[in-house]
């Protein structure tokens, strides 16, 4: 027969289960940690508190397995032009910090991040000789072939597998514009999935701070100016707020 006892522990045991589920391994631990049991419960506790610390284990080496892959994919782009090199890592940090100020759930946050990480990878295809280009304007055909980069990346990105669907979605979307000019669908306002609307304000932000062979950067009014003046038309008049509020944070340069 179960007693009240025996419930409220077995109702507790689920609200961990559940917890954990949702990869809350800490706070899930930490609520088996305070239960006060006493004989058979006392050995079941402790049996659950082993297993979930050792899956919290596996699943932090997992996930420090990914992100160094995706830290060595990022490297290999990075090293076919000097210009932009350490530009992804960048923007990745500063997209989580707006995705943080924006709510984002701690799924989608983790998402964001590879996004980011990965938004130009489809440059690995790209010629060195358009990466390279040291003119203001790229000729018309050289722009045509740098605009497949958002669809390679995505092509690229989907070959991981399942779980990086969203993520290679984000990734194909990241220069489409909130009026519907962008490419390489023409996508416009929420039709862009979020994710992809981060990462185009936070890249062109860093962009406009990278100093080019043909220009200087940007000074932080200049950008903020260009910014504002595209906010609701380039870009997504909530996602640039929300980059204003980071910055003026103080939480990035
Ligand atoms: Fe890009």
């Amino acid at each position: 027969m179960t007693t009240t006892t025996d419930r409220t522990m077995i109702d507790a045991l689920a609200t961990v289960a559940r917890e954990a589920a949702e990869g809350g391994y800490a706070s899930a631990l930490s609520a088996l940690g305070r239960l006060e049991t006493d004989g058979a419960m006392h050995g079941l506790v402790d049996a659950i508190t082993l297993l979930l610390g050792r899956v919290e284990a596996r699943e932090i080496r997992l996930e420090g397995l990914v992100t160094g892959t995706i830290r060595a994919l990022v490297a290999a782009e990075d090293a076919k032009s000097q210009w932009t090199a350490g530009h992804s890592f960048r923007v990745a940090g500063l997209a989580v910090r707006v995705g943080q100020h924006l709510r984002l759930t701690r799924k989608r946050l983790r998402e964001l991040h590879y996004a980011a990480l990965l938004h130009d990878i489809g440059k690995i295809g790209t010629p060195e000789r358009i990466l390279e280009n040291t003119t203001p304007q790229l000729a018309p055909e050289d722009f045509e072939e740098m605009k497949m980069h958002p669809v390679a990346g995505e092509e690229i990105v989907q070959k991981i597998g399942a779980e990086f669907k969203s993520i290679a979605h984000a990734i194909r979307h990241h220069h489409e514009r909130w009026d519907g000019g962008g490419y390489p669908d023409g996508l416009a306002g929420e039709s862009i999935p979020v994710l992809s609307r981060i990462i185009a304000v936070c890249d062109s932000y860093d962009a406009m701070r990278m100093n080019r062979p043909y220009q200087k950067g940007k000074s932080p009014q200049e950008i903020r100016g260009i910014l504002e003046n595209g906010r609701g038309r380039a870009w997504d008049a909530l996602v640039v707020d929300a980059l204003f509020a980071v910055l003026d944070a103080g939480a990035a340069g």
